[in-house]
């Protein structure tokens, strides 16, 4: 039996084939009847069902027990992360309205690397060099997309782009992010336990970080006010640190931001905000999930200074979909965008850039 089903599969007997099968990476249980998977990218619905409310609920609060936590008429919905690494997501009744619901992300043994991202079609040879001088020169990222676009995996084959000899701070919500590199410290947030106490947000994770000379920071999700504590960092000296944004373009990253930053609750007008998003974030990495379940780069995009207080952005590689057949499998091409702002200060460094069309 795989090890990281082991634990799960104690309580979750009707699962169990998927759980142990390394072809699916999510499980999702909408009630004792109704189970899908998503195996090689797609999502399926199983013949798989619990006996009935009562199973699936015991599954459910026995889950929340082994993490130490609750999962009752008083807290309904339970997030977290299991020891094997799996991520669970569990709301009861009368919040769901049709029994209770589990969702499994199941841990991934090995994260995607930029070799694995060029041989799956995920990203072309020239956008592997795109990005490779983007991490190179410090540029500071952000990779945004829709849920499971791909936006950690390419996060994490992000990050093998940075050099050895860089001091790499990894800060996450639920650790998912393996880098490759030896000096990097991991931190992850505690959320607060039964009498509310002791919680350790992401924030507080930026500001404690910034006291223990990261030369980069690896953020695993912008999710709220931390974004402000990011934008501050990467304005002053923390170049070449990244994250990731739930978006559905690379300029919608950039509002998303805002909004984030905004909800630091700290007082800014709007125009000092978005300075400070345009002036920090230099490039954003679009990730999307097409209808055949496979994951693609789908633009590389540098941010330009502001122009009357509006974001200006400029696309480098985008991929352009020529058509879907019946049954979702995408055909198209990648192809080359405008000239990166950078391009001599890559040949400072000589680091390849994909050619200047001509
Ligand atoms: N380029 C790719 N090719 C094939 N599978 C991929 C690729 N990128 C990601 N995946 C798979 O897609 C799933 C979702 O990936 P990932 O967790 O990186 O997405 P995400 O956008 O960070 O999701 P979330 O919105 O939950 O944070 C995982 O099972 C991952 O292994
Ligand atoms: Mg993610």
């Amino acid at each position: 039996m795989n090890e990281n089903a082991s634990f799960l599969v104690l309580f979750l007997a009707p699962v169990k084939e998927y759980l142990e099968d390394d072809h699916v990476s999510e499980i999702l249980i909408n009630g004792p009847s109704q189970i899908y998977i998503e195996r090689n990218g797609r999502l399926e619905e199983t013949a798989a069902k619990f006996s009935g409310e009562a199973q699936l609920k015991a599954a459910a609060v026995n889950i929340a027990k082994s993490v130490d936590r609750q999962l009752d008429e008083a807290h309904p919905d339970l997030d977290a992360r299991l020891p094997d690494g799996s991520r669970v997501h569990a709301t009861i009744p009368p919040i769901s309205r049709c029994g209770t619901i589990l969702s499994i992300r199941k841990f991934k043994k090995e994260m995607l690397t930029m070799e694995k991202l060029e041989q799956f079609g995920s990203i072309p040879r020239e956008g592997v060099l795109l990005l490779n001088a983007i991490v190179k020169l410090r540029k500071n990222v952000i990779v945004s997309g829709g849920t499971s676009s791909g936006k950690t995996s390419v996060l994490n084959a992000l990050s093998g782009l940075i050099p050895e000899n860089d001091r790499i701070l990894v800060l996450e919500d639920a650790s998912e992010l393996q880098l490759q590199q030896k000096h990097c410290v991991y931190f992850e947030t505690r959320k607060p336990d039964k009498n509310g106490q002791g919680e350790f947000s992401i924030r507080d994770l930026v500001i404690a970080s910034l006291r223990l000379r990261p030369d980069r920071l690896v953020i695993g999700e912008i999710r709220g006010g931390e974004a402000l504590d990011l934008l501050q960092a990467m304005n002053t000296g923390h170049s070449g640190s990244m994250s990731t944004i739930h978006a559905n373009s690379p300029i919608d990253a950039l509002s998303r931001m805002e909004t984030c930053a905004i909800m630091s609750g700290i007082q800014l007008p709007l125009s000092a905000i978005r300075m400070q998003v345009a002036s920090a974030i230099n490039c954003v990495v679009h990730t999307m999930r097409l209808p055949d379940g496979s994951r693609k780069i789908v633009e590389i995009a540098e941010v330009l200074p502001l122009e009357h207080g509006e974001y200006r952005m400029r696309t480098l590689m985008q991929w352009k979909t020529e058509s879907v057949a019946p049954d979702g499998s995408v055909t198209g091409r990648f192809v080359a965008g405008e000239e990166p702002t950078f391009r001599s200060q890559a040949e400072i460094l000589h680091l390849e850039l994909p050619e200047r069309p001509s």
